[in-house]
């Protein structure tokens, strides 16, 4: 039985409660909060009661002891708050960015290094749209080989965000929620493209904020063009500014055909026959439609991997490369 605790206890962590129990040998044992009372609701909403409460994730990890702490709080926390967990010798998963730079990043990673010459401390981010049916499918179209390889890639991700999803306390600032369209909205679509082509060798891009300018210090627009060392290349863009919260385009050019990805439908066009559409149907999932539903397959494939000691996808290395080339991007800002 793994003891499970949860810190911050906003909308996410709703999907990480509601995943956990689903998932067996586990038991949430405590929810900490700095406003107590929506640690008390979740206890309340998920444990009957039952888990204790807390406002401080230092007094939780030190009485309670748990195996795994969820990181879901705001992004800034994100690093602190999984140090405080390495340091004593307790694995995290955490909510994406995994970092909001690569100084917090390398922090993480040297911490994580210290602890683990003494016993196995895991690391978790949430990079949940990997574990799509839409990704899975994908994939093994490309192992196939029928395709060939992959020789280029394209990503659109136009969403709506206005003035009032900017009232909060940590969005929209550069110092607590690290950036915008990029780090908050698109990371997810970012790290999908580079799954495909692996460390972009040159990275050029912008980042502007066209709607919101007196509202945020963040982007809501970014563009990039990524080239690779066969000379695959990539063009990205990211809005927030658009009119609703459109389906993700993804498509990858491949040697002999290309692969579209649009929602949760495949679609291959492969040299000289008629496209082949895949209606990918994934098992219900929580939260909203445009987070993706994988939450709870990431959640499992954690647990599963910490059961058995051995490395999960997205462990700290497992997101390095999202994390490098999208503080890339940011460097143009
Ligand atoms: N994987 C996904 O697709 C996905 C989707 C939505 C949100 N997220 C991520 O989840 C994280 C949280 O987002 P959210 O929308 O739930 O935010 P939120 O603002 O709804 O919740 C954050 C919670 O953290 C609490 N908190 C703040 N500072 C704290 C502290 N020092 N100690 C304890 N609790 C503290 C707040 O009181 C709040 O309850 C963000 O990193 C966000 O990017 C990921």
């Amino acid at each position: 039985m793994k003891k499970t605790v949860i810190v911050g206890c906003g909308s996410i962590a709703n999907v990480h409660a509601q995943s956990l129990a689903q998932l067996p040998d586990i038991e949430l044992v405590a929810f900490a909060d700095i406003i107590p009372e929506k640690a008390s609701d979740f206890a309340n909403k998920y444990t009957e009661g039952k888990a204790k409460v807390y406002s401080s994730l230092e007094t939780m990890l030190d009485v309670e002891k748990p195996d795994v702490v969820h990181i879901c709080t705001p992004h800034y926390l994100h690093v602190p708050m999984a140090i405080e967990a390495v340091k004593r010798g307790i694995s995290f998963f955490s909510e994406k960015p995994p970092a909001i730079s690569m100084e917090q990043f390398e922090e993480l990673s040297s911490a994580l290094d210290q602890a683990n010459s003494s016993h196995a401390v895991h690391s978790g981010f949430c990079f949940q749209n990997r574990y799509n049916g839409t990704i899975k499918t994908t994939d093994e179209l490309l192992t196939t080989g029928k395709l060939g390889k992959v020789t280029g890639a394209r990503a659109f991700v136009t969403w709506r965000r206005d003035e009032n999803y900017y009232k909060s306390d940590w969005k929209g600032k550069l110092a607590t929620e690290g950036g915008g369209a990029l780090i908050n909205q698109s990371i997810h679509t970012l790290d999908l493209l580079l799954r495909y082509l692996g460390k972009p060798v040159n990275v050029k891009a912008s980042l502007s904020n066209h709607h919101l300018e007196d509202i945020i210090e963040v982007e809501d627009t970014v563009e990039a063009v990524m080239s690779f060392a066969n000379g695959e290349r990539a063009c990205f863009y990211a809005s927030t500014a658009y009119a609703c919260d459109a389906p993700v385009i993804m498509e990858l050019q491949c040697e002999r055909g290309r692969i579209t990805i649009i929602d949760k439908t495949v679609t291959v066009y492969e040299t000289d026959t008629p496209p082949q559409m895949i209606n990918i149907e994934d098992d219900a999932g929580f939260g909203k439609n445009y987070w993706g539903n994988g939450h709870l397959a990431c959640i499992k494939d954690f647990y599963e991997k910490l059961d058995s000691n051995i490395p999960f996808q997205n462990n700290l290395a497992g997101v390095r490369n999202t994390m490098e080339t999208m503080m890339k991007i940011y460097s143009f800002r």
